[in-house]
């Protein structure tokens, strides 16, 4: 499953840059860069004479980029920026050739604020090329299923893990499902971009079978949220964790169910 997540990270982050047509000598700009995914492979594309600035809000991932990039044998030069998506003042207006970006809107409340500021900081002919996950689509309700999995034959109880859930994250529940490819049209479109394309992805797959049932108990969507575990011990009486957790080890076993996934990639012009 690794290998498999590694290669679709790979394949977004040559999407990305793809649609984001680096030129050698381009400064680029990776909005909540994380690992660097994106930085790093823009700094190969750059060339020599070209910048790339790391910026996210967390200081220590911008330690684990200095420490990527110093193992980057050759490539562009490199800043590193501590800043929020929506406050990019210590970037200079129209000093940017390229930002790029993936899996970060969807934390942010204030959208149009961020591509507000990916407007400003572009040069005229500049561009954006981002991807965002539509969760609005891939994680929809779906009585009976858990994280695509199908325990139809406990959907009573799965419902009851459901409410217990939804409590527990209403709040990062609106945030992270807020909006889908026309939302962000429509919020790039207002920010003064006047050309504006997305490509959005949807697909369904069978979940991957598997047996790892306590590790998959233990999991949690994000670290924020109640692993399984906990919501069936806050919703469900002995009995009921019984039966939820034999139906759901079937499905596990099986790999019986449905799994959404869903992107879009947007690409704006200054
Ligand atoms: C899911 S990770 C994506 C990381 C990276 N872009 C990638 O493609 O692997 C989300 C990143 O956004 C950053 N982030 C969250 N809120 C942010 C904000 N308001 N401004 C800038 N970065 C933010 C997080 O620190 C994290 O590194």
């Amino acid at each position: 499953m690794r290998a498999e997540n590694q290669s679709r990270l790979a394949s977004m982050r040559d999407l990305i840059l793809d649609r984001a047509e680096i030129q050698a000598g381009d400064r680029v700009l990776d909005v909540g860069t994380g690992q660097g995914l994106l930085g790093l492979g823009a700094l190969e594309r750059v060339g020599p004479q070209g910048h790339v600035v790391f910026s996210d809000i967390s200081e220590a991932l911008l330690d684990d980029c200095r420490e990527a990039v110093a193992q980057v044998a050759a490539g562009g030069h490199s800043t590193f920026l501590a800043a929020a998506a929506t406050d990019l003042s210590a970037i200079g207006t129209a000093s940017i050739d390229v930002v790029v970006e993936r899996a970060v809107l969807l934390f942010i409340e204030d959208r149009a604020r961020a591509l507000s500021e990916y407007h400003r900081v572009l040069r005229s002919g500049g561009r954006v090329s981002l991807g965002e996950p539509l969760n609005s689509w891939m994680s929809a309700d779906r009585p009976g299923y858990l994280w695509g999995y199908d325990v139809t034959a406990a959907a009573d109880l799965e419902r009851k893990l459901h409410l217990a859930d939804r409590a527990a994250r209403a709040a990062d529940d609106a945030l992270l499902r807020g909006f889908d490819d026309r939302d962000l049209i429509a919020i790039a479109r207002a920010a003064g971009f006047q050309r504006v394309e997305t490509q959005t992805e949807l697909a369904l797959a069978p979940p991957p079978a598997r047996d790892d049932l306590e590790v998959f108990l233990d999991t949690a969507p994000n670290p924020l949220a109640p692993t399984t575990r906990a919501l069936m011990a806050q919703a469900l009486s002995g009995t009921e964790i019984e039966r939820f957790t034999d139906t759901l080890r079937e499905a596990l076993h099986h790999g019986r169910g449905e799994r959404r996934h869903a992107m879009t990639f947007l690409r704006a012009w200054r």
